[in-house]
């Protein structure tokens, strides 16, 4: 049976941090409806140089220092926040990092379900190359129109993982369960900068698309549910985990403790929404959290509007404690710089052109940034 899985993990978010206690007040809203009743207490807003590709190329540049670049056969990005309609975001973080040419770089997209579509693809080339190593790498940046119901639920972050044929952190159990269902609940149309949502449509059909997807990995064998240990549920906002894990109690009937994804919603509260992100957000803060996971299954639930739903398990590896960095995952959430309503709001504003040459003011501490748009290209460059 394969082992293959997640290696190690590190991640990104932006230079800037708005409090949702400032945005309710500024919306005239109680602010427990989103501290409690959305369960969100920040959320990441992007400086002006900082996009998706700054955000990937960070999170990968930080992973690469520590792994090298031997044996690297793919660099798989995915978004639902791509810059390109045919340059991959892959493309310009591969020549960012410096890669050898030798490294396949492509975009996946299918809303937020992207990352796991790259994660599984990642799987099946180490199967077919266990020497092979792949860069996964979820970045995004969610918005919505401002002063709408979505606004307390952006946010931004990447997560790159390094997929190996033995991994330290997560070995993926080969048994998933699928559910691909189309339906309008959540989509951003080519013209739009922000996304298009049906609030009450979309929580239920995360819901129905978690029911259907665990229907498929228990008529597979997939592990009985009283034998998953800890949950992470996609979080486009953290009550929506607590949600699926009650779902997913009442469909199979069984007690679930919700002890068993409390720690896997911290950094997600934090960062707010970071579509193809968030999942492995969740498992960052699920596996910095707890110190006694090694050997125990995990449950993973990705949801991607659209739709496409993926139940699957891993196991924690014996010496995740050795390769997990804490301190290091809670820097990169404590660092954000913090800005108020009306900053946020002109930041949220501001859409450059690419028919004009611009540039873009020096803000990010980052080590990449996006300088601005020349010829019609998007120009990217080492702040160091
Ligand atoms: P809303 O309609 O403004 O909020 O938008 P609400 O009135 O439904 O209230 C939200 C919760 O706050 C409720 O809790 C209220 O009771 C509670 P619930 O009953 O649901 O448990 N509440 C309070 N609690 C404490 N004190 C108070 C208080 N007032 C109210 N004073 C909605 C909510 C999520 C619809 C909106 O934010 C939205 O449209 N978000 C974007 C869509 C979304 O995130 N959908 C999730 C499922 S789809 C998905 O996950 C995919 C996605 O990530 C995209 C992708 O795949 O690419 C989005």
């Amino acid at each position: 049976m394969s082992t293959a899985g997640i290696h190690d993990l590190e991640l990104a978010t932006t230079h800037h941090v708005l409090d949702m206690a400032d945005l309710a007040a500024a919306r005239g809203v109680d602010p427990n409806k989103y501290l409690v009743g959305i369960g969100q207490s920040r959320m990441s807003v992007p400086a002006p140089d900082e996009d998706v590709v700054t955000m990937a190329a960070t999170a990968a540049s930080r992973l690469l220092e520590r792994h090298g670049t031997e044996d690297l056969r793919a660099l798989l990005v995915a978004t639902e926040t791509g810059v390109d309609q045919s340059k991959a975001v892959a493309t310009f973080v591969h020549g960012m990092l410096g890669l050898p040419s030798s490294v396949r770089s492509v975009e996946l997209k299918q809303a937020c379900y992207g990352g796991t579509a790259a994660l599984q693809m990642a799987l099946g080339i180490v199967a077919r190359e266990p020497s092979a190593r792949v860069l996964v790498i979820s970045t995004d940046v969610a918005r919505y129109a401002l002063g709408t119901p979505g606004e307390p639920t952006q946010g931004a972050a990447a997560v790159a993982m390094l997929v190996t044929a033995e991994p330290a952190l997560l070995a993926i159990e080969p048994v998933s369960g699928l559910a691909t269902i189309d339906v309008d609940d959540f989509w951003r149309p080519n013209d739009s900068t922000t996304a298009v949502v049906d609030g009450a449509l979309s929580m239920g059909a995360y819901q129905n698309s978690l029911t259907a997807a665990w229907d498929d990995f228990a008529a597979r064998g997939g592990a009985p549910i009283e034998q998953i240990d800890r949950f992470v549920h996609h979080q486009p906002f953290t009550k929506m985990a607590r949600k699926a894990h009650m779902t997913l109690a009442r469909h199979t009937g069984v007690r679930l403790s919700g002890a068993q994804m409390e720690s896997g919603l911290a950094y997600n509260r934090e960062l707010g929404n970071s579509y193809t992100a968030s999942l492995y957000v969740a498992l960052a803060s699920l596996l910095d959290a707890e110190d006694d996971l090694a050997g125990k299954r995990v449950g993973l639930f990705s949801y991607g509007s659209g739709s496409v739903g993926e139940f699957f398990t891993g196991i924690v590896g014996e010496d995740y404690l050795a390769v997990r960095r804490p301190e290091a995952d809670r820097a990169v959430i404590e660092d954000r710089v913090p800005v108020g309503v009306e900053e946020y709001m002109a930041l949220h504003r501001r859409v450059l052109s690419s028919e004009e040459d611009a540039e873009t003011p020096r803000v990010t501490r980052a080590p990449f940034r996006f300088a601005g748009i020349q010829g019609r290209a998007r120009r990217y460059e080492a702040t160091g």
